[in-house]
């Protein structure tokens, strides 16, 4: 071995943290860690494997030739995580504060092309300064030569980023179309333009942290899927995540060893009040249907509404869709129709079956959302459940009103099994309003009109308030008990495993963007 070699060796020797996996002290675990550090927390120990440790940068512009770094700002490779392969980049802000250059960008594709050929995830982390100012278009052609792939490869391999520095300008846009976007509390920040930006063209003072912080993207633009409160939590949600899902499309999730008991649980009969206007919380029937503590909520704080999430049921991974009747009584509105629409379609990208649990009393309505284009977007759950092909279950555990009854995965847009608790409502609207509306006439010419209205809003309850009158034409598979509903899940899962489903040929639909 040449000195030169030699000299090269212990310098990425040192660089690797000696070569072993990343031991993340207890006062260490809150701060913020450098790429290699993350790359290493996130695998399986003694995992990883580098690709392109000796890249550097080629440009010779701005004295740029005498500043080479090996790696150019990013370290990328494969590992696994318990035991299963993927593929990772991290930027190291260290390195010309992370930022692309033309090199640096061909690292990321070229483990991005292999993820794709191999059929495993990849996981992005992000903490740039965004393009290399001193490369000018060359960066930028490096963003777009990631963009595409980034497209290419949706639907094909899941794509999970995390963002544990800055993230701005365009480069924003790779996050945004991978499946996924992590974000870390107080030290991540993603925007198109930011602060400085801002000030000029609309004289707003904001800081980076008010304008694209962890707490606004996950709150406000929806664009955080999860936070968490420092790097280490971030990259154990990472694992937890991946673990719901296959590798590419062609695979399914793996299963947890099961066996069916009676699967009885007593404790579903008491949630839904007997009152149908008082709110309960959705997450209590969620949490007793599924396998215990398997619930990972997606896109927590965003439209709270809806939830949506992964779960295990007897074993198996599904993903859940379930209004919210505690915020906004679950109506569906703008938020909750994206929220939802987006992660219908992940399921279905990578077969996931599908569980709804239904309690809508329709759609909000308001000029805020006619004018925000809740036609559109209700149009955009509409359109995802229609498409999917995974088996797909829905449980009304109380309402079912109006349009929203539809779009919740009836069995009218293909969903397999549609159960209902008895006291489950399906109907065009309420009592209280359709007997305002059918019996006008009677109501105002009797002489006792409030009186008639009442008669008139129980006679119409009786006949529609109920999951009888859509149990009789099938539109409702069976009534069941709650205390029943798990068994009855997991062996309607389990009838529906090897569905197939083939659709007509075509380049792709025009879901309603
Ligand atoms: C080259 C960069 C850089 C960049 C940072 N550095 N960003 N070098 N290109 N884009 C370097 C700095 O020169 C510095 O080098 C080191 O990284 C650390 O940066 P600091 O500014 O000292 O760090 P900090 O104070 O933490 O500020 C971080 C920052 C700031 C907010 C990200 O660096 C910044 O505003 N950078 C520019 C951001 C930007 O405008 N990027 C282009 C966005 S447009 P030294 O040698 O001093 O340590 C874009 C287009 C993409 O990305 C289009 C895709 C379609």
């Amino acid at each position: 071995m040449d000195s030169k070699t030699k000299t090269l060796n212990e310098k990425l020797e040192q660089s690797r943290l000696g070569g072993g996996q990343a031991r993340i002290d207890k006062q260490h675990q809150k701060k913020k860690l450098i790429a290699r550090e993350r790359v290493l927390y996130l695998l399986d120990e003694n995992s990883f494997e580098e690709i392109g440790a000796l890249v550097t940068h080629r440009t010779t512009d701005f004295g740029m030739d005498k500043q080479k770094i090996y790696g150019d700002g990013v370290v990328t490779g494969y590992g696994t995580v318990n035991g299963r392969l993927i593929y990772v980049f991290a930027q190291d802000f260290t390195v010309f504060g992370g930022s692309l250059s033309e090199t640096h960008a061909e690292k990321i594709c070229k483990i991005m092309d292999m993820a794709v050929n191999v059929g495993a995830p990849i996981i992005g982390l992000n903490d740039s300064g965004g393009a290399r100012i001193q490369e000018g278009v060359r960066s930028l052609g490096g963003y777009a030569d990631i963009f595409y792939r980034n497209v290419q490869a949706s639907g094909v391999i899941p794509q999970i980023s995390a963002i544990m520095g800055p993230c701005a300008g365009g480069a924003v846009y790779s996050p945004a179309m991978t499946d996924f976007t992590l974000m870390v509390q107080n030290t991540s920040y993603m925007f198109v333009t930011g602060p400085n930006v801002v000030k000029t063209v609309t004289n707003e003072e904001v800081t980076s942290e008010e304008l694209g912080g962890a707490s606004v993207h996950s709150t406000k633009s929806g664009v955080a899927h999860l936070t968490s409160s420092n790097d280490v939590e971030a990259l154990e949600d990472i694992k937890r995540l991946l673990s719901y899902l296959p590798q590419n499309n062609r695979e399914k999730a793996i299963d947890i060893p099961f066996e069916l008991k009676d699967e009885v649980r007593e404790n579903l009969s008491d949630i839904v009040p007997e009152n149908p206007n008082k709110p309960y919380d959705m997450q209590q029937v969620i949490e007793g249907i599924i396998d215990e503590d398997s619930f990972y909520e997606i896109h927590k704080d965003f439209a709270e509404n809806i939830i949506v999430g992964f779960a295990r049921l007897g074993g198996k991974s599904v993903g859940v869709v379930a209004n919210q009747p505690m915020f906004l009584a679950g109506v569906l509105d703008v938020n909750s129709s994206t929220k939802a629409a987006r992660f219908v379609r992940f399921c279905d990208a990578f077969n996931i079956p599908l569980l709804v649990l239904e309690d809508v009393p329709g759609f909000l309505p308001g000029t805020d959302q006619e004018w925000n284009a809740i036609i559109t977007n209700g149009a955009k759950l509409l359109y995802a459940f229609s498409e999917a092909t995974v088996p797909r279950i829905t449980v009304i555990t109380r309402k079912a009103y109006g349009g929203a009854y539809d779009v919740m995965n009836s069995k009218h847009i293909g969903a397999d099994m549609n159960f209902a608790w008895p006291n489950a409502e399906i109907a065009v609207m309420g009592a209280k309003g359709a007997a305002e509306i059918i019996f006008k006439r009677e109501i105002s010419s009797s002489d006792d009109p409030e009186e008639k209205w009442k008669e008139k809003e129980a006679e119409y309850a009786e006949l529609f308030a109920n999951p009888y009158s859509a149990a009789e034409r099938g539109f409702v598979d069976e009534v069941i008990l709650p205390k029943n509903t798990r068994r009855k899940l997991i062996k309607a899962f389990s009838m529906l495993e090897n569905k197939e489903v083939n659709r007509p040929k075509r380049k792709h639909g025009n879901i309603p963007l």
